[in-house]
């Protein structure tokens, strides 16, 4: 049987591999896309095809030798700066049925598309894979977190079920996935649970050898957990922890991954190779302007011109904010007296209700009026008032620009009743209320969340200002106690 070396020592049966889901996880730089870079060579060795999917843009380099100079291996190249073809985010599925049909080695080329189109592509390729797939291939998936998140948004849950589907049930179709992640945590744990086995580099957040934990739980292989966690941090690039506690007749090894032999354009490795040549900057500043074709030479006057232009622009900008702020300003005042005579119409009738005595307690109205006098000092201009009157059985509550309709049937009637009558001047509880309302016989109000809508209730008094809540406890305001004498004194009249 053809076998996969990933390391010197690691050697896995290719047509296993090809079914299998594997889990590649390790921080930024520790060799990820170098060990993916290996497994695509090898694959390629020994004649079975993949498709790997690459938003960085690198792993088109697999086309050129190790220098980048030569020729490398028959892979097609779809998108991205050194495609073969261009890439259409909407052929996702297209894309599948030619793979298949040509049996062709991939690589994908995400580099110069928007992160949603990577999803997108992914969806509907991984859909038409998943029912169009008979004969062994092997898919990777870089940067899986993006296709198969911890968390999935509902717009995302498309991608997100196609890639698992290919995880969980790709076998039967003769897709094996591989998902590349830079944390254990962001990767969706039920998918990462069901890889059949890992490739582990450094990995240094506690949150990420926690997310791990999980993945060992599902397999109860605890003996081997330690020995594992503890050797994570330590790992150098290339340095791996290959585990697979069934799958390859079951394997628990450290590894080194080989050198790859192809093109691996990664700033790094191209910094580290030297040919990341840096260019010395040009002095020939003139000829750069002379390059600029097309492009108008700045002259003096339109250096005025635009000058001008912008002055234009800031006065035109200081007009219409003059004109805005009069505006504002007239509506304003148009407030004020709609105010005052809102309070004047309050005030009548409130003198009109102090009138009427004969109607019972039940059927007192209370108003709360917001009045906004003009020309007094910052501190006096905005007061509230709650006027308690006897008269209709409509209670009105006008407070700030909050316009409340209650009546003697409902909670905030019965509370600004009691309000008046001096229950708040010490502190209630949410009990001490529920209590005297029940005492009153407004039984029909005292449902069985009775404590929370008194709650509520003695919360949204203290929003208008009228009571101050203390460790869950209800008091009148000092302010609003004069007021509400006052207005008590008339309802008694
Ligand atoms: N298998 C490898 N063979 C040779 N160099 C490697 C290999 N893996 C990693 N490297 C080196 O380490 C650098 C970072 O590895 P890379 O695989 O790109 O990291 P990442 O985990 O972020 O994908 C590479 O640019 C390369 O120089
Ligand atoms: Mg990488």
């Amino acid at each position: 049987m053809k076998a996969i070396h990933l390391s010197d020592d690691l050697a896995l049966p290719a047509e296993d591999l090809l079914e299998s889901a594997i889990g590649i996880i390790a921080k930024r730089g520790r060799g990820k896309s170098g060990a993916i870079k290996v497994l695509m060579e090898e694959l390629t060795r020994v004649g079975l095809p993949f498709v790997a999917f690459d938003p960085v843009g690198i792993l088109w380099g697999i086309r050129s030798s190790f220098d980048g100079k030569g020729p490398g291996l028959p892979v097609l190249v779809i998108g991205g700066e050194h495609g073969d073809i261009q890439l259409d985010r909407k052929a996702g599925a297209k894309v599948a049925q030619r793979i298949i049909a040509e049996n062709v080695s991939c690589v994908i080329d995400f580099s110069e598309e928007p992160k949603a189109a990577y999803r997108e592509f992914v969806r509907d390729f991984a859909h038409e894979l998943f029912r169009r797939n008979d004969t062994p291939r092997l898919v990777i998936l870089e940067e899986a977190p993006e296709l198969v998140p911890q968390r999935v948004m509902v717009d995302r849950s498309e991608t997100y079920e196609a890639v698992e589907r290919l995880v969980s049930r790709g076998r039967n179709k003769g897709v094996g996935v591989v998902l590349v992640s830079q944390r254990a945590a962001t990767i969706n744990k039920d998918v990462l649970t069901q890889v059949d086995a890992l490739l582990v580099m450094g990995l240094t957040s506690p949150q990420d050898r926690k997310a791990l934990g999980d993945w060992i739980d599902a397999w109860d292989v605890k003996k081997q957990a330690e020995k594992f966690d503890k050797g994570l941090a330590g790992l150098r690039v290339q340095e791996a922890w290959f585990w697979s506690p069934e799958a390859f007749g079951g394997i628990f090894k450290r590894v080194r991954i080989r050198n790859f032999t192809t093109f691996h354009p990664d700033k790094t490795h191209l910094r580290r190779m030297g040919w990341l040549k840096v260019r010395p900057v040009t002095a020939d500043v003139a000829g750069v302007v002379a390059g600029f074709k097309g492009e108008k030479p700045k002259k003096e006057e339109d250096v005025d011109e635009k000058e001008r232009e912008q002055y234009e622009d800031r006065i035109k900008g200081l007009e219409t904010k003059t004109h805005d702020a009069l505006e504002r300003a007239r509506a304003a005042d148009a407030r004020v007296d709609e105010l005052a005579r809102m309070l004047k119409e309050a005030n009548a009738r409130a003198e009109a209700n102090a009138k009427a005595a004969e109607i019972p307690p039940e059927h007192m109205v209370a108003e709360a009026v917001r009045v906004v006098e003009r020309g007094k000092t910052p501190g006096e201009r905005e007061r509230v008032d709650l006027h308690v009157t006897r008269e209709t059985p409509n209670l009105t509550l006008h407070v700030r620009e909050v316009r409340v309709e209650a009546t003697t049937e409902d909670t905030k009637g019965r509370v600004a009743l009691l309000i008046a009558e001096g229950f708040f001047d010490a502190p209630k509880t949410a009990t001490a209320l529920r209590n005297e309302l029940r005492a009153r016989g407004w039984g029909q109000w005292i449902g069985g969340a009775a404590h929370t809508n008194a709650l509520i209730t003695m919360r949204q008094f203290a929003e208008w200002g009228f009571l101050r809540e203390d460790d869950k406890s209800f008091q009148l305001v000092p302010e609003a106690k004069e007021r509400v004498r006052v207005l008590k004194e008339k309802v008694a009249a």
